[in-house]
């Protein structure tokens, strides 16, 4: 796979509209119908066969063994369809700790996601705005967007922007203004439910009209408890927490938990931590492969087999408005993403992580 446009153009989609507008409804394509419930047999076979073909690396030689990893997750996952939920799943990304990788998890996943076939929307709740810049939507200020969700009730229909590189992924975008947005909901009714009945209502809407089922909403969280984060708990249905493989990696930690436990039990009984990511993961470190070990130990059914490492192009996708998913989409980093997604996709969600 050499550039992004092949990589999403040779994957048949199951859904979608000529115009990718989201508001759109579309039949799926009969053909394409065993997309929904992954490839068929044969496909899956001959994947099989060629991952097994790939020789394997002596572990003295990291280099070579990375290279068969990467190998082997090309064959598995590009142009596979990842399976649908049977209703949306709404993940809120936080950790109160800033740069562990919330932003880059967010829209990695998401584009992983709609590459794969689903339908995503990513929320930026953040107002630094990062997940705006990464999936290249408009943000400037006066573009409608999150704040005129929460403060002026602004319906979220009115904000949604189709994601220019990554067919089936749309952004609700966070402006400068969303930096006042935590002192102004302070004197607002129903100040902590606010994004909860924005989105509810969008989706109700979309069943309404008969438009097609958004798969994965993801809310990006800013570095910190306030009531941005507070809104983005009561919305989410699932937790997804980024931890940086590094020392004061789970410092900070159990505040978070006990919040989401508060708002578990006043706010939003549905909430829990489903998903842990191990990012920025160097595993020629004794510290990486400690941290790593102790959350797996603490939190085994939550954290994903998958770690997402270090890499250079993930850091510069950004500066191109850009997901690494897009721009290099066979990167280390960005095969790691696909993996992660997959796995996420796979989980069977239990009926209290469903709308
Ligand atoms: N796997 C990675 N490899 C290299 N750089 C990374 C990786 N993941 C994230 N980064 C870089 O680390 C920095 C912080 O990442 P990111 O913005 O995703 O964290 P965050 O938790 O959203 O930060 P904030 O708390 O400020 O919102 C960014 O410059 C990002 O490009
Ligand atoms: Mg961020």
């Amino acid at each position: 796979m050499s550039t992004s446009t092949e990589h999403v153009d040779d994957v048949p989609r199951n859904h979608g509209t000529a115009t990718g507008d989201p508001h759109v409804s579309r039949e799926t394509a009969p053909a394409l119908a065993w997309a929904v419930g992954g490839l068929p047999p044969e496909i899956d076979g001959h994947r099989a066969a060629l991952v097994a073909s790939v020789p394997e690396a002596d572990e003295s030689t990291p280099l070579a063994a990375q290279l068969a990893i990467d190998a082997r997750r090309r064959i598995e996952l590009q142009g596979r369809q990842f399976p649908r939920p049977e209703r949306t799943r709404i993940i809120t990304v936080a950790n109160q700790k800033g740069g562990v990788g919330k932003t880059t998890t967010t829209v990695n996943l998401a584009a992983g996601l709609a590459q794969s076939g689903l339908r995503v929307l990513v929320i930026d709740n953040d107002p630094q705005g990062n997940a705006s810049t990464a999936l290249g939507i408009e943000h400037r200020a006066g573009t409608p967007s999150i704040y005129e969700v929460l403060v002026e009730d602004e319906p979220l229909r009115n904000t949604i922007q189709e994601c220019p590189s990554v067919p089936g992924l749309y952004g609700v975008p966070a402006t400068i203004d969303l930096s006042g947005a935590e002192i102004e909901l302070v004197s607002l009714v129903s100040r902590e439910t606010r994004l909860r009945r924005a989105l509810d209502a969008y989706l109700l809407e979309r069943e309404e009209r008969g438009e097609e089922q958004i798969d994965y909403v993801f809310v990006d969280c800013p570095p910190s408890l306030g009531l941005l984060t507070v809104n983005a708990f009561v919305v989410g249905r699932e937790v997804l927490i980024p931890i940086q493989c590094e020392y004061y990696a789970l410092e900070g930690l159990s505040q978070l938990l006990k919040t989401i436990e508060l708002i578990k039990a006043h706010l939003n009984p549905e909430l829990r931590v489903s998903t842990i990511l191990l990012t920025m993961y160097d595993g020629r470190t004794n510290l990486a492969q400690q941290v790593a070990a102790e959350v797996r130990e603490h939190f085994p059914d939550q954290t994903l087999r998958t770690t997402v490492p270090r890499s250079v192009r993930i850091s510069e996708a950004p500066s191109h408005a850009q997901t690494v998913m897009t721009y290099d989409p066979g990167s280390t980093g960005s095969l790691a993403y696909l993996e992660a997604a997959r796995e996420l996709a796979e989980r069977a969600p239990r009926p209290a992580d469903l709308r």
